[in-house]
């Protein structure tokens, strides 16, 4: 049974479970995924650490977290998108990452808009940030589509990133 989130036109964002590692374990095997988010998977129990230590627990400690996209109505896994708590800047980020056949059908947009939405709507936030290597012109352009405005760019763990934003316009609601 899937744990459905958001439903847009084509997609469902669902929450991960720990019967996931391998469609992670997949997604990250691919070099060109992995390009310059810098964290290739090394097996199939690292991707299992990576559901267990950093998807899941966002679930229960802020009622949101990156989730599974799948494709309607087939349901095929196209990789995740969705919202992550970094407490070190105190800041909600948004993020996305597909499946390399999946790329530049617009899936990333309407999965990162709809997750702008439901952060605002459901979740109530004041503000999203979201940040790309300057070089990852898909996803700078994903940010862009999706009305965040560039507010910078820096060191951010060790890369450089350009950082992006977008506030509520009816926070408090
Ligand atoms: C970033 C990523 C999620 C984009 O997914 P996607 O479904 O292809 O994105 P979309 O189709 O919604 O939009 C991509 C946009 O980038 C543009 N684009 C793609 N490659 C580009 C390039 N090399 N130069 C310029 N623009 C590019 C596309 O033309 C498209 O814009 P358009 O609709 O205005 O034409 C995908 O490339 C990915 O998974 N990359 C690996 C993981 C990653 O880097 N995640 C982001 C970390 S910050």
């Amino acid at each position: 049974m899937m744990n459905v989130i958001i439903e847009t036109q084509r997609l469902l964002l669902r929450t991960f479970t720990e019967e996931d590692a391998l469609l992670i374990y997949d997604l990250n095997l691919d070099p060109e995924v992995t390009r310059y988010t810098h964290d290739p998977v090394r097996d199939i129990n690292h991707a299992k650490e990576i559901l267990e230590k950093v998807v899941l627990p966002q679930y229960a400690l802020y009622n949101h977290g990156r989730w599974a996209v799948h494709l309607k109505p087939s349901l095929e896994f196209l990789g995740w998108c969705g919202l992550k708590y970094r407490p070190e800047e105190d800041e909600i980020d948004l993020g996305y990452r597909f499946k390399k056949e999946y790329w530049g059908k617009g899936y990333a947009t309407e999965a990162a808009a709809a997750s702008i939405k439901y952060g605002f709507k459901k979740l109530n936030l004041y503000a999203i940030v979201g940040r790309a290597e300057p070089e990852n012109l898909a996803s700078l352009a994903v940010l862009e589509k999706c009305g965040m405005t560039y507010i910078g760019e820096g060191e951010v763990d060790g890369y450089r990133a350009k950082t992006y934003e977008i506030l509520n316009p009816e926070f408090p609601g």
